[in-house]
Parts: structure tokens; sequence; C-alpha cells
């Protein structure tokens, strides 16, 4: 039998091995792309929130409310992972862009202690400035507020400073001026009664802002041919935004931004907090600023 201990090693193709160190290479650059993205999308983004200003279109708005600012908030989901600290930041941003009005767009929790975090939310939400006071301070309920206890919740956002009320149209009044806030519930747990919120509302005549979490009421019938601007929230913008695909997963259609339909529009908020896994990509937690205007 031969000894193939004394058989020397042929040296290897320099072809395949500078090939073999590319794909190493290759390889390597991947796995180092994937720990950075999921590094960046898990411990960065979703607690680097993005002030959005945007301007808000209304019909027939008084000359007094041309230019006031209006602060839009949804979805914190305020827990263990979007902090107290986080929020209190946030919120100090809002304050530095001096609103006249603060509106929350429902979710404002998660399941797990819920409780304990809204008495926290409620203690940060006291330090909400804004020129209308407590009267421009208006929440509506979201599907989460609803699985845990809207009873809970809404008694923690009154105590916090907010008014919550549901189905009922709010004034807001400047120097004698006065927009209308239609408080909307949510549509997958509350009871929604659009053509009874807003029977005896002139939306060809008054300045109208609809409140709702989930933005599918955009498609609800009563709401078809006014001239009315939605508020919303609940997509969260999908939390993960893929160049060229957009958002893989969404509860709507309406992920994110300015919708029309006629002269009814919405804006849906990509949402503060985040829902487990709390990761974002390419969709920053966001406060919207409004800048109203007359069209
Ligand atoms: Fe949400």
């Amino acid at each position: 039998m031969k000894n193939d201990s004394n058989k020397k090693e042929s040296p290897e193709d320099p072809v395949l091995s500078r090939r073999k160190f590319i794909r190493n290479c290759v390889r390597g650059a991947v796995g180092l792309s994937a720990v950075g993205v999921g590094v960046y999308s898990l411990g960065f983004e979703p607690h680097s929130v993005s002030i959005e200003h945007q301007t808000l279109y209304l019909k027939n708005l008084p000359d007094v409310w041309r230019g006031r600012k209006i602060a839009q908030v949804s979805d914190i989901h305020i827990s263990r992972v979007v902090s107290p600290d986080f929020i209190n930041r946030a919120f100090e941003r809002m304050n530095r862009e001096k609103p006249d009005a603060v509106f929350f767009t429902g979710d404002y929790v998660i399941s797990w202690k819920f409780d304990e975090f809204m008495e926290k939310l409620s203690q940060s939400m006291k330090k909400i400035e804004c020129s209308l006071g407590s009267a421009g301070k208006i929440a509506v309920p979201g599907n989460h507020d609803y699985w845990t206890s809207w009873d809970i919740v809404s008694q923690k956002l009154v105590n916090g400073g907010f008014s919550t009320p549901v189905n009922q149209v709010i004034p807001l009044t400047l120097e004698g001026e006065t927009i209308l806030i239609a408080c909307c519930d949510d549509l997958w747990c509350g009871r929604i009664e659009i053509k009874k919120l807003l029977s005896g509302v002139d939306t060809e005549n008054r300045p109208v802002i609809l409140l709702s979490h989930n933005p599918d009421i955009f498609d609800n019938v009563e709401l078809k041919g006014r001239t009315i601007s939605v508020l919303s929230g609940h997509s969260h913008g999908g939390q993960v935004c893929l160049p060229f695909i957009g958002a893989p997963i969404t509860p709507t259609r309406y992920v994110r931004g300015f919708f029309r339909d006629g002269n009814t529009t919405m804006y849906v908020n990509r949402g503060l907090g985040s829902i487990p896994p709390p990761v974002r990509f390419n969709c920053p937690p966001e406060i919207t600023i409004f800048t109203l205007e007359k069209c």
C-alpha cells in the first residue's frame, strides 16, 4: 500500500484563490451591512423623532387662523422600549414649535403594564404647551386603547390635561373665529357615527378637521363629497419602509402622508412609538406640525 503522507500538496490555483477571497469579502460586507442595518433599525431610528412641517389647507379658514400651528401626535405606544425619556424629549421639541393646539390621534399604550406607563405619559403630557391651553388639547382613542381599557387610558389623558371627546364636535375659537374639530371613535373597536357626528355641521362653509385614529375612515361613505380634513395615524408608516418596495407590512393601504378624494383630504402620521418588533427603518417617528392656510 502506498503511503500518501509523502505526497506534496499542489499549490492552489491563483484564480480560484482570488475568487474565494472576493466571495469571502462580499459575504463579510453583506454580513456587516445586515448587522449595521439591524443596529440602526433597533437602536437608533426608533429613538430619533422627526418633526414634519406640513401645510393644512382649509376652506373658509378665518384670517385669524391663517398661519396658526396645530401639532399632531399619534401612536405613542408608551412602553419600556418607547420610553418616558424619549417621549419627554419629543414633547420638548414639539413645545419649541409653539403650536396653538395639540391633537393626539390614538394608541397610547401597548398591553404590558399599560396603566403604569400611562401614568408616566400623563405626567409628561402636563408639560405640553399650546397657546389655546387646555381647550386646544384633544385626544381620540385607538384600537390598543380599547384592547387595554379606554376608561383607564382616557382618565390618564384627562389627568394629563387633554379632553377625550368621542363622537363629538369641539369648537376651537381664536379672537371670536371658530374652527370645528370632529372627534371620531376608533373604527375597529368603537362606535362609528359619522352621519350623526357631522349632522348639522356645514362642512361647505365651516373649516372642519376630523380626528380619526384609523385612516380607513377615509372610505366611509358619509365623508364622500364633504369638504373636510382628516388627521389620522394607526399605520406607523409600516415601521419598515424598504427602498423601491415601500412598507411590506401595514394594517391599511393609507400608510403615510397626504391623500385626497375630491374636497376631502387626509394626512396619515407615521406615529411616535412602535409596536413589537420595535424596529424602524426609513420610517422615523413623527410629530407633525401643520401650518393652517386658507384654500
Ligand atoms: Fe398604533
